[in-house]
């Protein structure tokens, strides 16, 4: 089968594979070494057709296989789902550690949530061959939120106020932030800062 991706595609599946065994190596190391659950689960996914088509839209690029693999840098996707608000940072950590690959890009919105109240740590690195990958951590809250809105938003026929639901995905975003504060002052009450 034809591959938007043309002759990249395998390295690119190689590339993705390879950054799901290091994360699934970390979170053995990092869970072996704090003896508890740091976590919730790893998601990988290539970006498809559809969607590269729609970006390189958007960015005025001609989609080829040379411009699609230099240019989208979320081509291939990882997203580390946290348990505890401490962890997304231990990830952080561990991520900026791994030999191969370069840090080309890091935006905090978890310290710094987006406007909308959206919140997650992103990460853009490429390895030796050149290839970009996006590494987004967040909580399992702020994953329930990033996903419950991206439903929403491209739900088109919203019948009720639009402005109430933005509000009221923002009234969200902030109580789940709290609470994963609250959640994560009761672990370190259990178990100590770790
Ligand atoms: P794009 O990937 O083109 O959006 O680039 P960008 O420069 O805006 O990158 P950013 O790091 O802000 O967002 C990258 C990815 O994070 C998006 O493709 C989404 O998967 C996710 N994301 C960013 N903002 C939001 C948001 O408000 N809601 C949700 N649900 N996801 C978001
Ligand atoms: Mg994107």
């Amino acid at each position: 089968m034809e591959s938007i991706y043309g002759d990249h595609y395998d390295k690119l599946m190689a590339f993705k594979d390879s950054l799901k065994e290091k994360i699934d190596e970390m979170e053995k190391t990092i869970e072996a070494v704090y003896e508890t659950n740091i976590i919730d689960h790893t998601m990988v996914r290539i970006k498809s057709a559809e969607s590269v088509l729609k970006k390189c839209a958007n960015k005025g690029i001609v989609p080829t296989p040379d411009n699609i693999v230099s240019n989208v840098h979320d081509v291939i996707g990882i997203r580390v789902v946290c348990t505890f608000l401490d962890d997304t940072f231990k990830v952080r950590d561990a991520v900026r550690g791994f030999t191969d690959i370069k840090i080309v890009e890091e935006k905090d919105y978890i310290t710094k949530a987006k406007s909308n109240g959206y919140r997650s740590y992103h990460m853009i690195v490429r390895n030796e061959d050149g290839y970009y990958a996006e590494i987004q951590i967040r909580t399992i809250s702020m994953d329930m939120w990033a996903a419950l809105e991206h439903d929403i938003k491209y739900k088109k026929d919203i019948k009720v106020n639009k402005e109430l639901i933005t509000a009221e995905l923002k009234r969200c975003a902030d109580e789940l932030a709290s609470t994963d504060i609250s959640m994560q002052t009761i672990r370190n009450m259990i178990y100590g800062h770790m």
